[in-house]
């Protein structure tokens, strides 16, 4: 069985083939990142317009990666939500009509199922039950998950996202967008021992996150020191870097402790932060527990996520009708209902 996948919710447009005997036989990405950098952001129309542009060509060039034609394609998958609507709505529409015309069921994937589930294509691939923490540019959730597609919410961020944080701090400090890879280059060379921020929320018990605390408080030391060195930014990036991971870290271990489960799996954008993979393995030894990623190049968004959890969702029984439905806002505990 071949099932296509379709993102397109934010700055990146990603095909993929997901083939059941295979694995992803075909994946491609194209970042908006240049498109949007001289904004420092990313701009939603212009995001939907080059989606337009880019996910048909890409369709072609992924068929051709995996060989196959769209007579092989079984089912599309395409991200629903959450996301921005524009840019959702063209991934849903071009799935929704090749779906018609290729007489094949289409599959709205949430986008977040979708970060976590690539944890399933990494070479160890985690059972259930298990805790999972999403950190993505827009989410910074933990829950427990005791079967496929059941989640249980734990906590969430109140404020920022994790990657929302790092985005921001890295504005900042005049590092460019994104800026979760930027700051994590810039810490190599910071010393960590030379300013130490705060980790919000862990004074206190519950599982939730803010990082606009944080970002503040990372604003006032820049403030505080007026002209910036090249060291005083990695210092700075590092000593973010390490309260970011720090706060994870704990929270991770209180979730864990909680629900009594032994495995963690980290997904999302922020996951392919090398520290922080380094202190989850840490912790893990330390408490005998298991921590589980995706691969490094499936942590950000792409299409390959998508094809696979359209794939599971397929097996599940998931159908839908042939109207073009997309949701920007999707707790990620509604889809428990979603039977
Ligand atoms: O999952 P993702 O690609 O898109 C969303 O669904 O939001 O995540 C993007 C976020 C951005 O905020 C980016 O700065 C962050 O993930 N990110 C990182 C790293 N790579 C990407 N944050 C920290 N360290 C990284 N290496
Ligand atoms: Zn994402």
């Amino acid at each position: 069985m071949n099932v296509l996948g379709i993102e397109t919710s934010c700055d990146e447009t990603g095909v993929a083939v997901y083939r059941d005997t295979e694995g992803v036989v075909a994946n491609q990405l194209f970042s908006q990142i240049d498109l949007h950098r001289e904004y420092g952001g990313v701009v939603p129309e212009l995001a939907s317009r080059d989606h337009i542009r880019r996910t048909l060509p890409m369709i072609d060039e992924v068929l051709k990666e995996a060989e196959c034609t769209s007579s092989d394609i079984d089912a599309i998958a395409y991200t629903a939500g959450p996301g921005l609507v524009g840019a959702l709505l063209v991934g849903a529409s071009v799935a929704k009509s090749l779906a018609f015309a290729w007489q094949v069921p289409a599959i709205g994937v949430h986008h977040m199922e979708g970060h976590l589930l690539a944890a399933q294509l990494a070479e160890e691939s985690p059972d259930y039950p298990f805790v999972a923490l999403l950190v993505s540019g827009g989410h910074s959730q933990l829950m427990a998950c005791h079967e496929p597609h059941q989640y249980e919410l734990l906590g969430e961020s109140q404020d920022d996202a994790a990657g929302e944080a790092f985005d921001k701090v890295a504005k900042m400090l005049g590092l460019p967008y994104p800026g979760g890879p930027a700051i994590a280059d810039l810490a190599q060379k910071g010393d960590t021992g030379r300013f130490r921020f705060p980790r919000p929320m862990t004074n206190k018990p519950g599982l939730d996150f803010s990082f606009s605390g944080l970002k503040t408080f990372t604003l006032n030391t820049i403030n505080d020191l007026g002209e910036l060195t090249e060291q005083d930014r990695a210092d700075i990036a590092a000593a973010f870097q390490e309260a970011v991971v720090d706060t994870i870290r704990i929270k991770c271990e209180r979730a864990l402790d909680a629900t009594g489960l032994e495995r963690l799996v980290i997904a999302g954008g922020v996951s392919a932060n090398v520290e922080l993979r380094k202190r989850l393995d840490q912790s893990a030894e330390k408490h005998q527990r298991q921590v589980y990623y995706p691969p490094l190049r499936l942590c950000t968004d792409n299409g390959a996520m998508i094809a696979y959890t359209g794939y599971l969702r397929l097996l599940h029984g998931h159908s839908e009708d042939l109207g073009i439905n997309v949701r920007p806002r999707w707790p990620m505990t509604e889809l428990n209902t979603d039977e």
